[in-house]
């Protein structure tokens, strides 16, 4: 019955950016995410016998994949048995360019690509439930009780105004602007990260949940700018945001340096971005000659990697 199945199939996810709100979506606090246009591709390819799984992270028998690796494990094996297929007859391929543990989404972005995959495989549609149930179980492997932003944002076109208990919704951008990532080269543990807030909030509940309250209000600010077109205020706003999230913890020296890097070179704001402790910081740049401007300052600093790109097209139009 192979004539049921395609020869290849491949499945696509893009990188994350968490804008502003990081942490506090934990707990049930606004975010908000914006596609990052890095790529990742699973290709599913005939080939009898057992599944073989490769990627950057690991190349062998899909049973055999290392420990911390089991969530996408689980998350195939799931994917199979809900299109009702055997585990077997398949060789999965990842290809990816977002680097791992840096706050970009790579975890959640290869199991999205790995169920699209899948099921494109197979002929069978995806619901999004259908999707964001099978991601969900590589995610919380990876992350532990993750807020559900991350999977959301890597599956959605547009920006997502995200809270755990009522879902993502997509809103406008009126007016585009230029962000520059930076990668300290640093892996981030963000189940570290979450797991120190959280701590942190048993032992100082007044003091977090006043810091957790000031940055819902920021997330609020910001998604005003954003709808306004006012990027001066929103680059206030995520810098102020760093400044809350450096007070629970999560940030580290080298990212802080290539904050005030940035803000030196004229950027309107900047921040962290994703769960810190290593991984990358964004900054907002008046138009895109500055926006060069500020990357080639931050690669100057020490940042490992840059992207420049816009939320008004698909393309980074700086890289170094
Ligand atoms: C990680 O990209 C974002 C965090 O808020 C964790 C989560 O939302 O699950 C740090």
């Amino acid at each position: 019955m192979n004539w049921l199945y395609r020869n290849e199939a491949v499945g696509l996810a893009h990188s994350k950016l968490i804008l502003v709100g990081e942490h506090v979506v934990v707990y049930d606090k606004p975010a908000i995410a914006i596609p990052f246009p890095l790529k990742i591709i699973a290709k599913i390819t005939n080939q009898p016998g057992e599944i073989t799984f490769t990627s950057d992270l690991y190349h062998g028998n899909l049973n055999d994949m290392p420990a911390n690796m089991q969530g996408l494990l689980e998350c195939i094996n799931r994917a199979f048995e809900l299109c009702q297929k055997p585990r077997e007859g398949v060789h999965i391929e990842v290809t990816s360019n977002i680097p791992i543990g840096r706050g970009l989404g790579s975890s959640a972005a290869s199991a999205t690509a790995l169920v699209r995959g899948i099921y494109h495989y197979f002929h069978k549609d995806l619901s999004l439930e259908e999707l964001f149930h099978l991601v969900g179980l590589a995610e919380t492997y990876a992350h532990g009780k993750p807020s559900g932003i991350d999977m959301m944002a890597v599956a959605s076109d547009a920006p997502i105004y995200y809270r755990k208990t009522i879902g993502a919704s997509l809103f406008h951008v009126s007016k585009p602007f230029h962000i520059i990532v930076a990668d300290t080269g640093k892996v981030g543990d963000t189940k570290k990260a979450v797991n120190h807030v959280r701590e942190m909030k048993l032992r100082n509940p007044h003091v977090v949940d006043q810091i957790i309250d000031e940055i819902e209000e920021i997330v609020r600010k910001a998604k005003a700018s954003i709808l306004e077109g006012d990027t001066k205020q929103l680059g206030i706003l995520l810098t102020r945001n760093h400044e809350k999230l450096k007070n629970l913890g999560v940030s580290d020296p080298f990212l802080d340096r290539l904050i005030t890097s940035a803000l030196n070179a004229g950027a309107l704001g900047a921040k962290l971005t994703g769960g810190g402790m290593g991984g990358c910081i964004i900054a907002l740049a008046k138009q895109k000659e500055h926006a060069v401007n500020v990357a080639k300052e931050l690669k100057k600093c020490g940042a490992k990697k840059v992207w420049c790109f816009s939320n008004a097209s698909e393309e980074i139009y700086f890289t170094e």
